[in-house]
């Protein structure tokens, strides 16, 4: 007979193994591989990482610059999935827009055989920049831009098709660092709706399109974008302490704060907020930036809640002109290197996923007639 639940959320039961990352585990804040985040971040670059989270080990220079150099190769994109993107409206979110281009890529590049992952998943690294980057400017700009740009990075190829030319140096470290801390975070609930899904043998495209559609919400990836257009509404830090003190008054959910597994800080966060406070010097804010130092303050002094990674995010991406719908997309372009990492580790020891449900509805009965129902 099945366990009774011991908690809502599936809180701290463990749903399966992964070799690929601990959260919150005795003190090492959050690892990939065994390494941890802070020091990936403020050494490596986001490929690095993503063939660290992918391969299983950190990438020599020479494997480097040949994973790049692939990466660099597969940023086209078939005629076929631009014309469905300029069919998608202006208004749609652009996290739909990336799960409809996902789905239509695996149309057409279907990962035939397991042995095809690795390639389905470089394939789409090197591409989703190019299906969220084709589609915003094709229906905000009415241009049909060049995608298969020679930027040296994932990040920087983001930025030079969204902005229409080379980011600067800075911009592009912060895209590094950003990539690497949303790369990989263990069970989270997009992580587990690409295991789950994997674990049916079903294929690579699959798994990532709904991965993004769990990532979308507000309780999930979709919580830097809510963050920014809270701290957007607020004038200055004392106007910012007291719509939040309001705000919490109501019992309203503030975005970019609390965490599931974290109990007292998310470890990305310091990470994210020191080059948040350099874009905020670099562009010579006063406002975003000391507002959102407030209402870490204020979240931490009433009720003991932190900044997740989310919260820094929305003014660092602010700061280097990305509009706030794309910032999750960002997100997946990310993280994509966990759920695919996740997705060909519970293909290499699979059992499928199917657990019970605590049953609490009506006890058996007959089926009335037609006539005695009401
Ligand atoms: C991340 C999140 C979904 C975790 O949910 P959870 O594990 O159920 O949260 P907890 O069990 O720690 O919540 C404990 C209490 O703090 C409250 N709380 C948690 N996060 C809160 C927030 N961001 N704002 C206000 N209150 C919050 C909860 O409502 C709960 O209060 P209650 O006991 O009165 O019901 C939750 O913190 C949240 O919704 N945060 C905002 C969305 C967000 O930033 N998501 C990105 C996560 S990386």
């Amino acid at each position: 007979m099945a366990k009774q639940l011991s908690g809502a959320g599936l809180r701290g039961q463990v749903a399966g193994k992964t070799a690929l990352s601990t959260v919150g585990v005795s003190g090492s804040g959050l690892t990939y591989r065994g390494y941890d985040v802070k020091d990936l971040a403020a050494s490596c670059q986001f490929e690095e990482v993503a063939y660290l989270i992918l391969k299983g080990k950190l990438p020599t220079q020479s494997e480097l610059d040949e994973y790049k150099t692939l990466l660099r190769g597969r940023r086209g994109l078939p005629q076929a999935l631009k014309d469905v993107l300029e069919r998608i409206p202006k208004d749609a979110h652009p996290m739909d827009v990336l799960r409809t281009g996902c789905s239509m890529l695996g149309n057409l590049e279907m990962e035939n055989d397991f042995s095809e992952q690795q390639q389905a998943t470089d394939r789409m690294l090197a591409c989703f920049p190019s299906i969220i980057c084709y589609w915003y400017r094709f229906t905000h700009d009415g241009v049909r831009i060049d995608v298969e740009s020679d930027d040296d990075s994932i990040g920087g190829h983001f930025l030079h098709m969204l902005h229409g030319e080379k980011p600067r140096e800075l911009h592009e470290k912060v895209m590094h660092v950003s990539l690497i801390l949303y790369a990989e975070h263990e069970f989270n609930a997009s992580t587990f709706t690409a295991r789950v899904c994997a674990s049916t043998l079903s294929d690579m495209h699959s798994c990532v399109t709904g991965a993004i559609g769990s990532l979308r919400g507000p309780l999930h990836g979709g919580a830097n974008e809510a963050a920014m257009e809270m701290i957007e509404g607020f004038t200055s830090a004392d106007d910012a302490e007291e719509k939040m003190m309001a705000m919490l008054a109501r019992k309203d959910k503030i975005m970019g704060f609390g965490h599931a597994i974290y109990s007292e800080s998310d470890p990305r966060n310091e990470i994210i907020k020191g080059w948040s406070e350099k874009l905020a010097a670099d562009v010579g804010d006063e406002v975003l930036y000391p507002v959102s130092v407030r209402c870490e303050e204020v979240m931490w002094r009433e009720k003991k809640l932190f900044c997740n990674a989310d919260f820094f995010h929305a003014s660092a991406y602010n700061f280097m002109g990305i509009p706030t719908k794309l910032f999750t997309p960002i997100f997946v372009m990310s993280r994509l290197t966990g759920w695919a990492a996740h997705v060909m580790e519970q293909r290499a020891d699979n059992r499928i996923i199917r657990p019970s449900a605590e049953y609490t509805g009506e006890d058996i009965r007959d089926v009335p007639p037609m006539s005695a129902r009401s």
